[in-house]
């Protein structure tokens, strides 16, 4: 086995924190070799400018099918995040025009709506898991109702979609990968049967004609990723943000007084503690050298988001939540051609969810009660499974 600077799998504190531990490799240098579940050595970036370039360089690729030795993999992973153009272009293009600011905009009522219903439920009761009570079912609904599988069995799709992206083992998330993949391919065969005026029953006419054609995997993969990327991601926006403003009273003192600082606030939520803590896996297309490392032919490559958006070159003060600093070119979206399409959603999302649950609950606080966090696991997602507060 080959040396590494880091073994991820030692540290245990981690997952719960790992900032300190970004900062000290950052020290020495912003990329590092690093041990993870899923490879032996693969190249971790730490460093603010070297992130971004990485993820904007043509010479870093996505598509492990084009790997010798690498067969197809499960449908689940014919998605857009997993492919270079021209099938990234090609898949990037069929949606893309549902999640433009103004498309999303147009959605707000109905948002407003689920989450004033969410808080009505929730409210009486004087404490919850805000998780489980708010910041899940959300997102949940709302990308549910715009690919228009309303009565997707919520709870059960929650259990597959964490053992896909935050598995305990590989064991898991093998068959978490499997049963999703089943789950879809069922799913999509009813829309087939009964096509409504929702985004699936689009795609799905989408694959019998036209340009714009989608092999059936694609078909698995994009309802995978939209039904995944819309929901995992915005419920830690919420959770991870509510605990950024407990963690810091006069923030969220300054916020209520004014919530003109409200885009600040979620921007700075990103920044200081982003749901995506490393972008996925890039291979290297061909040798590179990035911040005087050598990366060869095949390299896994990943950029820590969360270390790069607390690099002191680019944020002063980096370990600092300030919902008025400049949080301008954070990384907690990516950026370069796989940029998050849906950041127009997320960020209403979290705006609404954000500003009602704080005018409706003025007295909350975490609940001292509550059981202790616990940590999705892994480097990809970054967040707790439950959030215990009271009011
Ligand atoms: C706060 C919430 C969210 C965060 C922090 C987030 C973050 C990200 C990041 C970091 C990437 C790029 C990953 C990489 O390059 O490896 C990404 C891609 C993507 N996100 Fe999001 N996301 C969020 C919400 C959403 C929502 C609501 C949707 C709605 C469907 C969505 C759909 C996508 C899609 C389709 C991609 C792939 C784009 C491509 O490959 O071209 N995301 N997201």
């Amino acid at each position: 086995m080959s040396e590494v600077d880091v073994d991820l799998r030692g540290l245990g504190d981690f997952t719960a924190n790992p900032y300190p531990y970004y900062e000290r490799m950052r020290a020495t240098g912003p990329v590092h070799t690093i041990r993870t579940d899923e490879f032996d050595r693969a190249w971790l970036v730490v460093g603010y400018e070297e992130g971004r370039a990485v993820l904007a360089d043509a010479r870093f690729g996505k598509d492990w099918r084009s790997l010798p030795g690498e067969a197809g993999g499960d449908p689940v992973n014919a998605n857009m995040l997993g492919m270079d153009p021209p099938d990234h272009t090609r898949l990037r293009k069929l949606v893309a025009r549902e999640f433009t600011s103004r498309r999303v905009e147009a959605l707000r009522p109905r948002v407003e709506e689920i989450t004033s219903g969410l808080l009505d439920a929730m409210l009486p009761s004087g404490r919850a898991d805000l998780v489980d009570a708010f910041a899940f079912p959300l997102p949940m609904t709302v990308i549910c109702e715009l690919i228009g599988v309303p009565d997707l069995d919520r709870s059960a799709f929650r259990k597959m979609s964490n053992g896909v992206l935050a598995p305990g083992s590989a064991k898991e998330e093998g068959e978490a990968f499997r049963a999703m993949g089943a789950y879809l391919v069922e799913l999509i065969e009813g829309k087939r049967r009964s096509p409504g005026e929702d985004l699936l029953s689009a795609l799905i006419a989408a694959g019998h004609d036209g340009d714009d054609t989608l092999s059936p995997d694609e078909l698995v993969g994009m309802a995978f990723l939209l039904l995944v990327a819309g929901h995992e991601t915005t419920v830690n926006l919420i959770s991870n943000g509510v605990r950024a403003l407990l963690a810091h009273p006069d923030q969220l003192a300054a916020l209520r007084a004014d919530f003109g600082l409200l885009d600040g606030a979620i921007e700075e939520m990103l920044r200081y503690d982003g749901p995506v803590e490393t972008a996925t896996f890039r291979f290297a297309l061909e040798r590179a050298e990035i911040g005087g490392r050598v990366i060869e032919p095949g390299d896994p490559v990943l950029v820590s988001l969360a270390g790069s958006d607390r690099d002191p070159g680019r944020y002063p003060e980096p370990d600092r939540f300030d919902i008025r600093r400049d949080t301008q070119g954070h990384l907690a979206f990516g950026h370069g051609i796989h940029f998050c399409m849906g950041a127009p959603l997320a960020r209403m999302e979290g705006r609404i969810a954000i500003r009602m649950l704080l005018e409706r609950c003025p007295g909350l606080e975490a609940d001292p009660d509550g059981a202790a966090p616990d940590w999705m696991p892994g480097t990809l997602i970054r967040g707790v499974r439950r959030l215990p507060v009271r009011w």
